[in-house]
């Protein structure tokens, strides 16, 4: 123990630890990522959609980009299956607790487009009032919890980021969310407003340059500019689809990240700071600043749900009396899902 007594050693046996657990998140058969969707048609072809959208001809996905839009033409999307939406107190419905005790994060709700991918997530939405789409899917049942690394897990995936790439050319900037990420502050006062910015992008572990490539970056959380750009990047990452054999999507864009993608299509990237846009792999130093908090690090969702609830008691401990900074509870649901 007299070894861990001296400043330096205890500080590079912290760094060693926190990247083992980083190697190990990253590569990680065990990672319980967010699900999406999959299918073998078209998009947009709505021929047997069934929804409650009254404009029968004209493009659903349109539309409800448009409902949900701000003024400029940038929208939230967040992505749910029954996994997400079912039993009394599910991850949609931490999701949006955080945007009732956040600050100042109450309208945005305004302006989330809850994409869902199985019937029972788009009646739970519908009953919420909320925005939602319903993306349509034939021949595989996205109800479950994925296995990670399965088949349909590999197609939910993908078919995500196709999903996404479609909004791209639509026009729309937007910030992507899993679910599983709490958003205590409004995070566009802490997004860069610079348009020359194409991507910015939450970082599992942030190694203090926010132009490093070297970054680990999270999928969970990124907001995106629409332009020829990002459109090009996004086309790349789905084209890889067929070419990345037991890789995650996250994966793979890293992959393409390493590869130089970003100065080939002469992309900016900006990694974000886990002081702001922060997650259990790397909890945010001050409570002052923090904007958002992604159950990142963490292997199932009833694991996610208990820390996440304790992440807003934390949050709720600060607002009613914000002259002490206090220190994050520990991940213990998510530590243990190991
Ligand atoms: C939609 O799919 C159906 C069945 O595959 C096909 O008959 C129809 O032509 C498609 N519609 C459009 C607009 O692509
Ligand atoms: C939707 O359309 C496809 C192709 O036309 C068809 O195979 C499928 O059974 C339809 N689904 C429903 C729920 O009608
Ligand atoms: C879009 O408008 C909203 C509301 O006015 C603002 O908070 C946000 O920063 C704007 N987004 C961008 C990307 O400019
Ligand atoms: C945006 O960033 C670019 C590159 O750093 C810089 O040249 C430009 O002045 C910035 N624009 C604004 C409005 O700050
Ligand atoms: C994007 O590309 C299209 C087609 O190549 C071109 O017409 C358009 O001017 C480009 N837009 C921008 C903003 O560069
Ligand atoms: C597929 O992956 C291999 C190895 O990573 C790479 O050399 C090749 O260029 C890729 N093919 C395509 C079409 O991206
Ligand atoms: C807030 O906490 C500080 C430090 O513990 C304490 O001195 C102060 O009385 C508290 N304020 C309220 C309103 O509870």
């Amino acid at each position: 123990m007299r070894v861990l007594d001296n400043p330096l050693v205890s500080l590079a046996t912290v760094s060693l630890l926190f990247i083992g657990v980083l190697l190990l998140y990253h590569t990680s058969s065990f990672f319980s990522n967010q699900f999406i969707l999959c299918q073998k048609q078209p998009l947009y072809n709505q021929s047997n959609f069934t929804t409650t959208n009254v404009e029968a001809d004209g493009d659903i996905l349109d539309s409800a980009l448009a409902k949900a839009s701000m003024g400029n033409k940038t929208v939230m999307i967040a992505i749910v299956n029954k996994a997400y939406v079912e039993s009394e107190s599910s991850m949609l419905d931490i999701f949006l607790s955080s945007f009732w005790v956040g600050e100042g994060t109450r309208s945005l709700i305004h302006h989330i487009l809850l994409v869902a991918v199985d019937q029972i997530a788009y009646d739970r939405c519908i009953f919420l009032n909320l925005n939602c789409f319903r993306l349509q899917t034939d021949g595989v049942d996205f109800e479950g919890e994925k296995i990670y690394m399965s088949q349909d897990f590999i197609k939910m995936m993908w078919r995500r980021t196709q999903f996404l790439l479609q909004v791209l050319k639509r026009g729309y900037n937007f910030i992507f969310t899993d679910t599983d990420v709490m958003w205590l502050r409004n995070p566009f006062t802490r997004l860069s407003k610079n348009e020359t910015e194409d991507l910015q992008i939450s970082t599992d572990g942030y190694n203090g340059d926010p132009w490093s490539n070297t970054n680990f970056i999270n999928t969970g959380f990124y907001f995106v500019r629409s332009n020829n750009k990002t459109v090009s990047l996004f086309e790349t990452w789905y084209g890889q689809k067929d070419n990345s054999t037991g890789k995650k999507e996250q994966d793979v864009l890293l992959d393409l990240i390493r590869g130089g993608i970003i100065e080939q299509l002469g992309l900016r990237v900006r990694f974000l700071d886990t002081l702001y846009f922060s997650g259990f792999c790397q909890d945010s130093k001050d409570f002052r600043a923090v904007t958002t908090v992604h159950a990142n690090c963490c292997r199932s969702i009833h694991a996610k749900v208990l820390d996440l609830k304790v992440v807003l008691s934390d949050w709720k401990r600060f607002r009613t009396n914000s002259t002490i900074n206090p220190q994050w509870t520990k991940h213990e649901g998510c530590m243990k899902s190991w």
